[in-house]
């Protein structure tokens, strides 16, 4: 369990994509403040997890709640408004608009704070050096920069991210990881999906273990690196 009040909870959660059931009560609790990870391997529904926090798909049973307020039918865009923002798979930055324009589509307001900015611009010094370039002309590791200050942007309370790692050097990894800590030091409260078991371990309190859409395993983020079957399955067995 969370060790603070929860900010997001999932309760007995069911999810399919049309008439494939992917995800089976499916509960899970982040608590403000906390890194939570969620590990699981290709196909497990971690991306499905994300999306239907946001309603797209919507659950079939159960019930999503954020800062204790049932969101399970509420519209995605009432849920993103409520302070929950995601870093999609794949990132899905606009390629052919700049850098500044990237960040400015992540405010949700209609005038940008510049504080945010600031704050973003100080996050990831590259982006601030970059900022009339096309988005589409950065490397994969900047483009992940880039979608987690564009989320960023809307000051959330809960950041989440789906496989920030995916593709990147290990030294990128690393720099994208030690962003998500100051994140978090700044007071956003982090959920992080991950095929890269040993990093997301490393910087989580706690984790959860999704097999087949389901929970099999939760721990510390220390107890689930050592423990000898999540070793076994994520880490390659070392
Ligand atoms: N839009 C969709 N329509 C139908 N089936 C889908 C859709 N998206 C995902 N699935 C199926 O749902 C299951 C879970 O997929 P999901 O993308 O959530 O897994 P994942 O854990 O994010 O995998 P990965 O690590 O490859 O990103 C898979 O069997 C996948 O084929
Ligand atoms: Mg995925």
């Amino acid at each position: 369990m969370a060790r603070s009040d929860p900010i997001l909870e999932l309760r007995g959660v069911d999810v399919a994509h049309g008439q494939t059931q992917v995800l089976r009560d499916l509960t899970l609790v982040v608590g403000k403040g906390e890194i939570v990870t969620l590990i699981g391997a290709n196909g497990a529904g971690k991306s499905t997890l994300l999306m239907a926090i946001f309603g797209q798909p919507r659950p079939l049973r159960g019930s999503v709640l954020f800062a204790g307020e049932e969101i399970t039918h509420l519209p995605t865009h009432r849920i993103a408004r409520l302070g929950l923002a995601q870093v999609p798979e794949g990132r899905r930055i606009f390629p052919g608009m700049t850098v500044l324009e990237n960040l400015v589509m992540g405010s949700l307001a209609p005038e940008v704070d510049q504080g945010v900015m600031a704050r973003v611009h100080a996050l990831f010094p590259i982006l601030k050096e970059r900022l009339t370039q096309r988005a589409g002309t950065l490397s994969g590791g900047e483009q992940q920069m880039l979608a987690i200050g564009r989320a960023m942007m809307s000051k959330p309370r809960l950041l989440m991210l789906d496989e920030p790692s995916l593709g990147l050097a290990p030294l990128m990894i690393r720099r994208i990881f030690q962003a998500l800590r100051e994140i978090v030091d700044e007071g956003t409260t982090l959920f992080l999906v991950e095929q890269n078991a040993n990093q997301a371990l490393r910087l989580a309190d706690r984790g959860y273990v999704l097999v087949n859409g389901r929970i099999v395993m939760e721990g510390s983020g220390a107890g689930l690196l050592a423990d000898p079957e999540v070793r076994r399955a994520y880490l390659g067995g070392h």
